[in-house]
């Protein structure tokens, strides 16, 4: 049985939530549309909203920002599910996304199962009911790249024009928050009127020269947080790079393998233990079962690293061995 007190330290380390200048962008984007349309709703005012788009790669940390968004928010306005009204709901797009899938998607998100086998304007039209009925102000879809696939251009126009009209609604309106890959960017960019009424940000790539300080300064702030040392000698401009590759470059991948070799430290040396660069090693050779020639953290040329394959035993520019 492991120290409840280590537990509770490494729990603590986890929840932490490292604030991003597209976490600041998304929060005061979100915070005017809710300004605007707690304004229009005073008014008795009933005008059409805009959303938000937020694009990243795979790990760069948007479910997590949208997450951290409502938990800052949370004062703001209802954001719990099991209440009658809830003003921020959030679902993954469904595959294929086609009407009927999406639309039933959303009405399970609205707590409103369906029952019996319905067109898709019709699970629309009870989306948009509940929609109201919850005082829903925001939906959110996760996952929007996946919008464009496994369903054809006809289909994924539907879909697009529907989410237009959730906006549009002159009864009442959501704004409509999409988050997913870089794909989404052509998505949206295809239909003009989407577009517009979309604020867009992006998670960016971390920079392998810009980005050494904040790394640095990001694992001296984690290593504090679960009150252990930072070994001698760690905190170099290679340490960092090496980490930022090891997380291909994506913020929360990043982060993530920071908070597990903090915790890697914690359980191995306890209360007081030291972070070492043995425990990246640890942690990337735990996420990829790469052997120590492939390992980020030890190996000499480790920008010819491909960090993103697990199981790994060559060079990703190697010759297919025969
Ligand atoms: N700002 C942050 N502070 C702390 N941890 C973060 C932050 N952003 C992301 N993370 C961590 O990074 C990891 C990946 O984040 P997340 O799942 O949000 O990525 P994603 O962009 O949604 O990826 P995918 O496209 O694969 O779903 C998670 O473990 C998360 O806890
Ligand atoms: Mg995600």
């Amino acid at each position: 049985m492991r120290d409840p007190k280590i537990r509770q330290i490494i729990q603590n380390v986890r929840a932490a939530y490292a604030p991003t200048p597209a976490y600041k962008k998304l929060e005061e984007h979100f915070q005017s549309l809710l300004e605007q349309r707690r304004a229009d709703m005073a008014d008795g005012v009933r005008s059409n909203v805009r959303g938000i788009v937020l694009v990243g790669q795979s790990g760069s940390g948007k479910t997590t920002a949208i997450r951290e968004l409502v938990r800052q928010n949370a004062h703001l306005l209802a954001t719990d599910a099991d209440k009658e009204h809830c003003e921020f709901i959030s679902l993954q797009v469904p595959s294929p996304a086609t009407m009927k899938f999406v639309g039933s998607a959303t009405l399970r998100a609205l707590g409103y199962p369906l029952s019996g086998d319905k067109q898709g304007s019709v699970i629309w039209d009870q989306v948009k009911v509940q929609l109201k009925l919850r005082r829903t102000l925001f939906l959110h879809l996760d996952e929007a790249q996946d919008l464009a696939r496994y369903q054809t251009d006809k289909e994924r126009q539907s879909v697009v024009n529907t989410l237009k009209s959730l906006m549009e609604n002159s009864h009442w309106p959501t704004g409509v928050i999409l988050t997913g890959m870089p794909d989404l960017k052509r998505i949206v960019n295809q239909d003009p009127q989407l577009a517009r009424r979309l604020f867009p940000v992006e998670i960016d790539r971390l920079h392998a020269v810009k980005h050494v300080a904040p790394v640095l300064d990001l694992i001296k702030n984690y290593a504090r947080r679960g009150q252990i040392k930072v070994s001698d000698g760690l905190l170099t401009e290679q340490f960092a790079q090496r980490l930022m590759h090891a997380a291909d470059y994506e913020f929360g991948l990043m982060v993530e393998i920071a908070v597990q070799a903090v915790a890697k430290a914690l359980l191995q040396g306890g209360v007081g233990a030291t972070l070492a660069h043995r425990c990246f090693a640890d942690v990337y050779h735990d996420r990829s079962a790469a052997v120590d020639a492939l390992n980020p953290f030890l190996a000499a040329d480790f920008v010819r690293i491909n960090p993103r394959s697990i199981f790994d035993r060559r060079y990703d520019d190697d010759e297919d061995p025969q």
